[in-house]
């Protein structure tokens, strides 16, 4: 994982050194795309890949790509109209540095120069470029990630059923969680019973995934998590553990996991990786 993560963030340093646009955007971009994180979609797409014994370079592209979509997706996330969070992979959110105009184009500029990276890739093939293009489109748009956002901003200051809740990760964060596997499942050649599988294992990730991230908004360490606690509450955001209490959490984390480990299971190709990226993504502390 370590090796991937340092492939992952040369390239993307590349990306945007070969950018031809205003000095001002390019410092913007690349300062919340360096800012580190962890790295879990580019790794869990490279992982997928691995499963299938193919040749992780070619799904490069595909990896930084979906970076780049998440860490807009952060900096929009942290706006004062949104989150109104400071503090972001342990530095000031980019709003604080480059000012809101900037941090909202910052954002801008990342989406879609995605899937300018995507389509003007030598490695991957015409066919592979429309499929994911096409389902990066599906899963980051209104039908996933910025439905789901749209959904947590309209649940501020209400009690949300868990139904609503499931929706909101699902969307959030699992949409795009679900994009890294498919994506790495396409670029591995994949049959579609197998694409279905996976499917089901990225969705109980997902949901998991964002399950942690409400636990840790309440008993997280601010210095490792870099980014601020008790964000939640501040904004009046159901949560699992607001609705389910925090034990109550725990267990539905841990079957969401359960679930996606079953799924792993079903899959006919060396998944090992996934089942311990499962596991670690079910304790994380960050
Ligand atoms: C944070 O994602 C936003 C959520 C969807 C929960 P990560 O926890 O993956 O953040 P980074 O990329 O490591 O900073
Ligand atoms: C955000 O969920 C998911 C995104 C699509 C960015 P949160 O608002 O809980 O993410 P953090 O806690 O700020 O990283
Ligand atoms: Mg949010
Ligand atoms: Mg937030
Ligand atoms: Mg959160």
């Amino acid at each position: 994982m370590e090796k991937n993560i340092k492939i992952v963030e040369t390239e993307l340093g590349k990306y945007i050194s070969r950018l031809e646009g205003p000095d001002v955007i390019k410092s913007a971009m690349d300062y919340s795309l360096q800012a580190g994180g962890k790295r879990i979609r580019p790794i869990l797409l490279l992982a997928t890949i691995a499963a299938f014994q193919e040749e992780i370079e070619k799904g490069l592209a595909a990896a930084c790509s979906l970076e780049m979509v998440h860490t807009y997706s952060l900096i929009h996330d942290d706006l004062p109209a949104m989150d109104n969070d400071d503090l972001r992979r342990g530095k000031p959110t980019n709003h604080k540095v480059y000012g809101e105009a900037m941090a909202i184009l910052a954002g801008d500029g990342l989406l879609t120069y995605s899937f300018q990276v995507i389509t003007e890739d030598t490695r991957l093939t015409n066919e592979q470029k429309v499929q994911l293009v096409s389902l990066l489109a599906k899963m980051s748009g209104p039908e996933g990630m910025v439905g789901g956002q749209v959904a947590d901003m309209e649940g501020e200051n209400r009690k949300l059923t868990l139904q609503d809740l499931e929706y909101i990760h699902l969307n959030k964060t699992g949409k795009l969680l679900t994009y890294s596997v498919l994506a790495g499942a396409i670029i591995g050649g994949a049959s579609r019973s197998q694409l279905e599988q996976f499917d089901i294992f990225a969705r109980n990730l997902g949901i998991a995934f964002q399950i942690r991230d409400d636990i840790l908004d309440i008993e997280g360490d601010q210095a490792k998590m870099g980014k601020p606690i008790g964000s939640d509450v501040t904004n009046h955001k159901s949560t699992y553990p607001s609705l389910l209490n925090m034990q109550g959490a725990k267990d539905k984390l841990m079957a969401h996991i359960q679930h996606a480990k079953t799924a792993l299971n079903n899959i006919e190709v060396n998944t090992h990786l996934l089942e311990q990226m499962t596991d670690l993504i079910a304790v994380r502390d960050n």
